[in-house]
């Protein structure tokens, strides 16, 4: 089942298949309103950054659809509102709140409130589209550094299930498995909520890739001894000069890379972009809930009232990214004028 759809707009529904179910069971969730939406993305039914940022672009338009106000002076206070509640589900990933700014800048220039429901419901389709086809931009850019014959390491979940279809990382080692190199793929598993073991290994699984899953203490050992010949990951939020706020446990990867001489690659679309701020030390970072550290599978495996910290994503400082992968083409250090060179002609990018 190489075409599995984690997203889908069907009969004024967004159909989501809910990937805190998988591997297990394979259930698609009908969401009807812009509050299903939100809770689908706080609870991780959907996740990652590119597409959260599309279930928030329908939940903008499905939060327009729903409202009662005619007159454009309410409709438009009242979808503000939303769109700052949709913003807020998840702090990290910017793709949310870019996908919700680039919906309110076209309601916001609407001359009605019919036309503004319509335009904003075609606007989530093509944000759906087009991350898909920039997946695959990516794919193309960045196969050339997959390691025929070798061994790529890559973390969380970065396939169709974390965006609009195809992946980023893992959209690169798919694309370039498909242009016929040959490499084996370790999946670390991404404590603790296991994205690369439930997700990731699923989905190579699913493409027919072959896939070895390790944990995420592994890596340095498999690293020592010559078993990883590149690590590609994701992003959540790249800052101006090139920092990468990812998965939790990836500046620990980028270290271990660095360390032993491994290129330490990025792959993520311009929408992950932030040239607001400057570096990754302003990158908010969320912190979940200490359960999903306490527990395995609904099971207690810590001792009741220990504390407990669980930051969701880290920040990997651009010296230790060897290059960044997005739809423009390949950017590597000086970060900063290779990623304004790549957004300069966004249409949308807001800067
Ligand atoms: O907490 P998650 O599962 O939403 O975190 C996802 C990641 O960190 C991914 O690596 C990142 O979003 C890139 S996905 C294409």
């Amino acid at each position: 089942m190489s075409d599995y759809k984690a997203i889908e707009w069907s009969e004024g529904k967004l159909k989501l298949l809910d990937q805190t179910r998988l591997p297990r069971e394979y259930i698609v969730l009908d969401l009807e309103s812009c509050q299903d939406a939100i809770d689908s993305i706080k609870e991780m039914r959907v996740r990652g950054a590119p597409a959260i940022g599309v279930v928030a672009a329908y939940a903008v338009a499905m939060a327009a659809r729903d409202t009662q106000a005619t007159d454009m002076g309410s409709f438009l206070e009242g979808l503000e509102i939303q769109a700052r509640r949709i913003a807020d589900a998840r702090p990290t990933a910017v793709n949310l709140a870019w996908a919700v700014e680039r919906m309110m800048r076209l309601g916001r220039r609407g001359n009605s409130v019919d036309d503004i429901k319509k335009s904003l419901l075609q606007e989530a389709l093509l944000i759906q589209t087009e991350d898909e086809e920039t997946n695959r931009r990516m794919g193309m850019h960045g196969m050339d550094l997959m390691p025929d014959g070798g061994t790529v390491l890559t973390h969380c979940n970065t396939g169709g299930l974390a965006t609009a279809g195809f992946g980023t990382a893992l959209g690169v080692i798919r694309a370039g498995w498909e242009e016929g190199k040959r490499y084996g793929v370790i999946a670390t598993e991404t404590r603790p909520f296991l994205q690369g073991a439930r997700l990731t290994a699923w989905e190579l699984m699913q493409l027919g890739i072959p896939a070895t899953l390790v944990v995420d203490s592994s890596a340095g050992l498999l690293m020592r001894q010559g078993e990883v010949d590149c690590v590609i990951v994701g992003a959540d939020r790249i800052a101006a000069n090139g920092d990468v706020a990812n998965k939790i446990g990836t500046y620990s990867l980028a270290v271990l890379a660095k360390e032993h001489g491994i290129p330490f690659y990025v792959a993520a679309p311009t929408s992950t972009v932030d040239m607001s701020i400057a570096s990754g030390d302003e990158i908010p970072i969320e912190e979940r809930n200490p359960t999903e550290v306490t527990t395995l599978a609904g099971v207690r495996t810590a001792p009741e009232g220990i504390g407990v910290r669980n930051p969701a994503f880290d920040v990997t400082p651009h010296n230790y990214v060897s290059a960044i992968v997005t739809e423009k083409g390949i950017a590597r250090d000086p970060y900063t004028e290779a990623l304004l060179l790549m957004l300069k002609d966004r249409r949308d990018n807001g800067c």
